[in-house]
């Protein structure tokens, strides 16, 4: 990503990368155990059974790869296995660990059982993740020291420990990095309602008045992102301060949501410009991910992992072996008239029918 989109993606109130507004709050916010975790049922009663034989057995928790779309709380449920074990954990990401050194000295100091966290961890370079190998298999570094016919190989013992990964996408990983580890949890995007009770909770901890309304409003405007939802309750509760009597309403939610250019399904220019590019510049697609990428000035990584997975769970965006699509939904919510199909049409049928029914579930 080159720095002008990078500035450009991290000013938008609806990016799902952390600001530095967001790490004070976000701690703050953040649950410290699986009680307090809203939503992702699936990965909290797997992680419910793995952490409770661990503890019963008095081993250490099988290693944990966390994958799924940008905000959805990797780090916060890791602080969680970490606390559910009553065990320490240890914070880095795949492009703080530079050397072989960093992560050897990163490892020698953990204890028996304890958590490291590797954000990122598809961003590892590949002589980082040669000593990572020995080290999640057999708890052991196997450091070669020196150059030439005075080299020596060290096998140094290290704690057991448990490695949780975290990344966007598993099939980022190399694959001989992905078979090492024994718990695959895939995070999902959140409902309106779990978002709506994130929500709820936060204003709680924050000390904000908010009805039931408002709280939907923000989780509806949220892209299934409990870090946008925690970062538009912030600004409307800013507004609801200046503007009204201090209470979170859906008059004071809309106004304030309203004015930001969040749009009520939380879309905002750069979404609207790439679907518009679709429709616009491809008929509506299929445009390959590149060629997309390309046109709208986004690195294909981004669309990918930060704008495609809220369009397709709102039925916008389609995925077809021949590229992307916009469906009906995205022309409808564009005010662009959808075009008269013939048999040949790209966009046709086949995507309509489950686009429809995501529609009348919501
Ligand atoms: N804050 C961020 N993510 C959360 C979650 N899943 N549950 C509760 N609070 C959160």
């Amino acid at each position: 990503m080159d720095m002008m989109n990078e500035m450009d993606y991290e000013d938008r109130i609806v990016s799902t990368g952390y600001t530095p507004e967001d790490s004070d709050t976000e701690k703050s916010l953040r649950p410290v155990n699986l009680g307090e975790y809203i939503g992702q049922e699936k990965a909290k009663e797997s992680l419910k059974i793995y952490i409770e034989a661990a503890k019963q057995r008095g081993d250490v928790l099988d290693h944990v790869l966390l994958y799924g779309p940008p905000g959805l709380g990797k780090t916060t449920l890791s602080g969680i296995i970490a606390n559910e074990l009553g065990v320490n954990i240890r914070v880095t990401s795949g492009p703080a660990i530079e050397k072989q050194g960093d992560l050897a000295a990163l490892l020698t100091n953990l204890n028996d059982n304890d958590v490291l966290f590797i954000d990122e961890i598809h961003r590892l370079s590949r002589q980082v993740e040669e000593i990572l190998y020995p080290a999640m298999e057999d708890f052991a570094l196997d450091i070669i020291i020196g150059k030439g016919p005075s080299a020596q190989s060290i096998h140094l013992p290290i704690p057991r420990f448990t490695l949780i990964g975290a990344t966007t996408r598993a099939g980022q990983l190399t694959t001989p990095l992905r078979d090492r580890f024994g718990v695959l949890l895939k995070l999902e995007l959140y409902t309106v309602e779990e978002l709506a009770e994130i929500v709820r909770r936060s204003a709680g901890i924050l000390g904000v008045p908010i009805d039931n309304e408002g709280a939907i409003e923000i989780a509806s405007r949220s892209r299934g992102t409990p870090r946008i939802a925690n970062r538009l309750l912030k600004r409307v509760r800013d507004f609801a301060q200046v503007k009204y009597d201090g209470k979170i309403t859906l008059k004071t939610a809309t106004s304030a949501l309203n004015t930001l250019e969040i749009d009520e399904l939380g879309l905002d220019n750069t979404d609207r410009k790439m679907l518009e590019t679709i429709i616009h510049a491809y008929g509506g697609g299929p445009v390959g991910l590149e060629t997309l990428a390309a046109t709208v000035g986004e690195e294909a990584i981004t669309i990918e992992d930060v704008y495609e997975p809220y369009l397709m769970q709102i039925g916008y965006l389609s995925r077809t072996p021949r590229g992307r699509c916009a469906t009906r939904l995205a022309y409808e919510h564009l005010n662009i008239p959808y075009p008269l199909q013939n048999n040949s049409s790209p966009q046709l049928s086949m995507f309509d029918s489950e686009h429809e029914q995501k529609q009348s579930t919501k």
